[in-house]
């Protein structure tokens, strides 16, 4: 049985999450990492919060505060609104902690040892305005390959591409807007990944079960030619450089943040060493499936120059083994904007409904093949029909029956009948493709299942018809009734990856409390019949309200932009 090492792309400290960010990574995440959990499987999953790096250090500045205390203050923010999405960590660390500075500087005596780091003179852009050198990501101008105007010194994250200051046209400083340039010498370290080329050509091309997105990315980094890249930048907040001549310099975001998954669970370890133990997820495990989930921007990062980290350190660190890669969430065909404040934010999500409403409208939207759209008249679609008209209405049919005919208990059962055999056989065939579909961390798929499973119960209602059979025959409505409760666990059940919060609130509403239920079976032949006769059944209430054409129309303006508060 392996074990389960699951990440999700750091957040970076400083920005805003909206809901593009959560389906790129942590929410797939989280539902795989449930799913797995529910089958018995013994899973880690790790996140953290990426906190280096100069975007950090400006944010800092225009909150008035030291980066650090900005940094330990946005770190509780974030950690607040995870659990506000039932994203359930096992750990959720921070690329500042002292694991990360040890053993990011580890890495890089490793790197260093085996000959793959070099010393190297550059040119960089030199602010005359601000008398500072400009980190690659703090020039901004338009990308050569895509003619996006705001593409970065370090990546367009329009085209993905990787550049360097000097490729963008019209270069400025995004710290100031000064044009006012120039290239300066200075010093650097640089990480030989060349020199890895061929072993990581090899490496990515055994991992034929990647996501053509991934596998597609990885390759053409490779085709254009692997650069040698500077791991170190001039900024004080950081992991530092132990070097004569690198005092004000540290180490590069990117080059800190992927060990962070290893410093997370470091962390994680740390905080328990009497029952948790690192290394054994991390070095050399034999029985560790390791599975990252990003955003596409990050693939380059994660399949190419983390994983020439790794082999560098000629140290036996776990590789990872799938790489789970997301296309864009954009909002009206359009880009989510922090600064423009258009599209829905994390807090603002949670503030307008529950979560279970948001993590099940982006797992069934999620921008798995393609990029996707979040619109206010989808999401109100599927929330309605799926959710409200699909799950909800199926139980509250139930419940309010079972209450009103059979004193809210499970009534008992008689015969089975041609229409539960044809709800087993729908459950076989829509339970199969669920778990299948989570098995190999398809989502979408994953979630048009969930949705023909509970539309099983419904027309399993409609076909039976127990309100009307009641009068005539009360022990056959009985049975469909107890029945359908068993359908509500099996229902309840298939949606804790997605629903976490309302999948329990009805497993409550049958008395089943929280961590005893496992996963589907492949048969559900005897699960129809495990509710005992008898037993109570509450009612949990309305489990989703509809949301109304003025809720999309106030809604729809009040994120589209310049209008919003
Ligand atoms: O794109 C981002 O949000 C980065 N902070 C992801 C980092 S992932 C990892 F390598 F740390
Ligand atoms: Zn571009």
């Amino acid at each position: 049985m392996p074990r389960y090492l699951i990440t999700s792309a750091l957040p970076y400290i400083s920005d805003a999450k909206h809901l593009g960010n959560l389906v790129g990574s942590m929410l797939p995440a989280d539902v795989y990492a449930r799913f797995l959990r529910l089958r018995g499987e013994d899973v880690l999953y790790i996140c953290a919060t990426d906190e280096h790096g100069t975007p950090a250090e400006l944010a800092a500045l225009n909150a008035g505060l030291e980066v650090s205390e900005y940094c330990r203050k946005q770190h509780a923010v974030l950690k607040g609104l995870c659990e506000g999405f039932f994203l359930a960590f096992d750990h959720f660390g921070r690329s500042s902690s002292p694991q990360n500075h040890e053993l990011t500087k580890h890495f890089a005596d490793m790197l260093e040892r085996n000959g793959l780091i070099e010393e190297r003179t550059t040119q960089q852009m030199f602010s005359v305005a601000e008398n500072r050198f400009l980190p690659d990501r703090y020039v901004v101008g338009t990308c050569p390959h895509c003619g996006y105007t705001g593409a970065r010194g370090d990546q367009c994250e329009n085209c993905t591409n990787l550049l360097e200051p000097g490729d963008l046209i019209e270069p400025r400083s995004s710290v100031s807007g000064s044009t006012e340039l120039e290239m300066r010498e200075t010093k650097h370290l640089f990480l030989r990944q060349s020199l890895m080329t061929d072993r990581l050509r090899a490496w990515i091309e055994q991992h034929e079960d990647w996501p053509v997105l991934v596998r597609s990315i990885a390759l053409k980094w490779l085709d254009e030619g692997i650069k040698d890249r500077s791991i170190t930048r001039d900024l004080k907040w950081g992991i530092p450089v132990d070097r004569p001549g690198f005092e004000n310099k540290v180490f590069y975001v990117w080059f800190d943040a992927p060990i962070e998954y290893i410093g997370a669970t470091k962390e994680w370890s740390d905080a328990h060493p009497a029952g948790r133990d690192w290394k054994s997820w991390w070095v050399d495990p034999a029985d560790v499936r390791y599975v990252q989930f990003m955003a596409k921007d990050n693939i380059p990062f994660h399949t190419v120059t983390f994983p020439a980290t790794i082999m560098g350190s000629g140290e036996p660190w776990k590789l990872v083994d799938f790489v789970k890669g997301f296309n864009w969430l954009n909002y009206y065909g359009g880009k989510f904007s922090t600064s423009g404040k258009r599209g829905v934010f994390m807090a603002d999500a949670l503030e307008l409904l529950p979560a279970d409403y948001w993590r099940y409208q982006l797992m069934a939207n999620a921008p798995e093949g393609a990029d996707a759209t979040f619109t206010w008249e989808i999401f109100a679609d599927t929330v309605n029909k799926d959710l409200a008209d699909t799950f909800g209405n199926f139980v509250n049919r139930v419940v309010k029956l079972v209450a009103m005919h059979f004193e809210a208990k499970v009534p008992a059962y008689g015969e089975a009948t041609t229409e539960e055999n044809d709800l087993l056989e729908g459950l076989r065939e829509h339970g199969g493709a669920l778990t299948a579909s989570l098995e190999s961390l398809q989502f979408r798929k994953a979630v048009q299942s969930l949705k023909a499973m509970w539309a099983s119960g419904n027309i399993y209602l409609d076909r039976t018809a127990p309100w009307k059979s009641i009068k005539a025959d009360r022990d056959a409505a009985g049975h469909v009734l107890a029945v359908s409760i068993n359908l509500i666990r099996v229902f309840a059940t298939a949606s804790l990856p997605f629903i976490p919060d309302t999948g329990a609130r009805v497993l409550r509403a049958l008395r089943i409390g929280p961590g005893s239920s496992r996963w589907l079976p492949g048969d559900f032949s005897s699960e129809l019949r495990l509710a005992t006769a008898g037993s109570p059944v509450d009612d949990p209430g309305v489990l989703f309200k509809k949301v109304l054409p003025e809720d999309v129309a106030a809604w729809s303006a009040r994120f589209a932009g310049s209008e919003r508060r």
